[in-house]
């Protein structure tokens, strides 16, 4: 299959790009400068330079593959627009169109408490405010179904592995902030999880056999802040430091210390198992060892997701 992927210079585009090429998929990365065409055509697919905006280019590259999938990162309302211009532009394609999303919207505001609540594909969500147009994104994406698109929606946990997980470094950079290792209230919060090349795994089998109008959770454990914060406490030699919501936001930024370090968020998946016949690597399930990968620990400075506004930064 001829597959386009958006992101795919990003953490999970080039794990996913590399996963897709093993299973003898054509790829192509859509990226938006020669370096990261480079990145992309060093991992063995081909690159697109070109602007996500772009709807000359977008049409043509859309119209040249079977396949797109969505992994690149904007502010929430852009990537709404976006994605609402190319399932127009795929219209009575048949062409697959997964976008991934991610399970921060069905994420509960526990302040560092536990929840039993866990959510499987079928349950319904209610978001809270700034992730409602998230969800909205996913409704657009499932629906474009009946205007003839196979379209889905993939929705992973935190996602780790090979180093690159973006909340186990900033967990790093607590520490290196106020030199301990932080979390919210009694850190009991605990956060699906989900290593990377599982998630391909996901993506190659979601093309193979996924279900137009779908929704695939991707989960193979969770563990707590508290026990991540201790593991990586471990590591570093130093202690670990109960924090307030408030001064979460000012050790991260305003979204990350209330939807991520505050907040509970657990889910199944038992469509993915049933329908793709996904099942996780066991040997990669456990999110605690790979809070223990040396290159967290050599990182000097936060690298800031791209979607995070400076005016949110505490
Ligand atoms: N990582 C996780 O734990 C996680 C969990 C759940 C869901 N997700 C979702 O998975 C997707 C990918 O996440 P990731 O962690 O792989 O992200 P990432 O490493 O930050 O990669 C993001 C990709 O988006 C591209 N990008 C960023 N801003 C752009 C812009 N304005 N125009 C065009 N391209 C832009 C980047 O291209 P450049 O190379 O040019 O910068 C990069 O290829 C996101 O939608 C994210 O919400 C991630």
């Amino acid at each position: 299959m001829r597959v386009l992927i958006f992101g795919a210079s990003g953490y999970i585009g080039k794990r996913t790009a590399i996963r897709l090429l093993e299973a003898g998929h054509d790829v192509t990365g859509y990226v938006r400068s020669e370096p990261s065409a480079q990145q992309v055509r060093a991992l063995g697919a081909a690159a697109i330079v070109g602007d996500l905006e772009d709807k000359t280019m977008i049409d043509a590259a859309l119209a040249a593959h079977d396949a797109a999938l969505w992994l690149a990162q904007l502010a929430l309302p852009d990537e709404k627009r976006v994605i609402g211009d190319y399932l127009r532009a795929l219209r009575a394609s048949e062409k697959i169109f997964i976008f991934t999303g991610g399970a921060s919207v069905l994420s509960e505001p526990t302040r560092g408490e536990w929840s039993e609540t866990s959510f499987a594909e079928t349950d319904s969500i209610l978001p809270r405010a700034p992730l409602a147009i998230r969800a909205e994104t996913e409704y657009m994406v499932r629906t474009a179904m009946q205007s003839g698109v196979k379209s889905m929606v993939v929705r992973p946990p935190l996602v780790f592995g090979h180093g690159g997980c973006k909340v186990i470094s900033d967990i790093y950079h607590s520490a290196r902030r106020t030199g301990a290792v932080c979390y919210v209230g009694r850190g009991l919060n605990a956060y699906s999880s989900v290593h990377v090349d599982d998630l391909a795994e996901l993506f190659v089998l979601a093309l193979a056999r996924g279900r137009a109008g779908a929704l695939y959770h991707c989960v193979a454990g969770e563990a707590s802040f508290r026990a991540m914060a201790t593991t990586i406490a471990g590591r570093l030699g130093v202690g670990t430091k109960s924090v307030s919501v408030e001064e979460a936001q000012q050790i991260w930024d305003k979204f990350s210390g209330a939807t991520v370090f505050a907040s509970c968020s657990r889910l199944r998946a038992p469509l993915a198992r049933a329908e793709l016949g996904w099942r996780p690597s066991p040997e990669l399930a456990d999110i605690l060892e790979e809070c223990e990968h040396p290159a967290y620990a050599t990182e000097t400075e936060r690298t800031l997701a791209s979607w995070i506004k400076p005016a949110s930064i505490g």
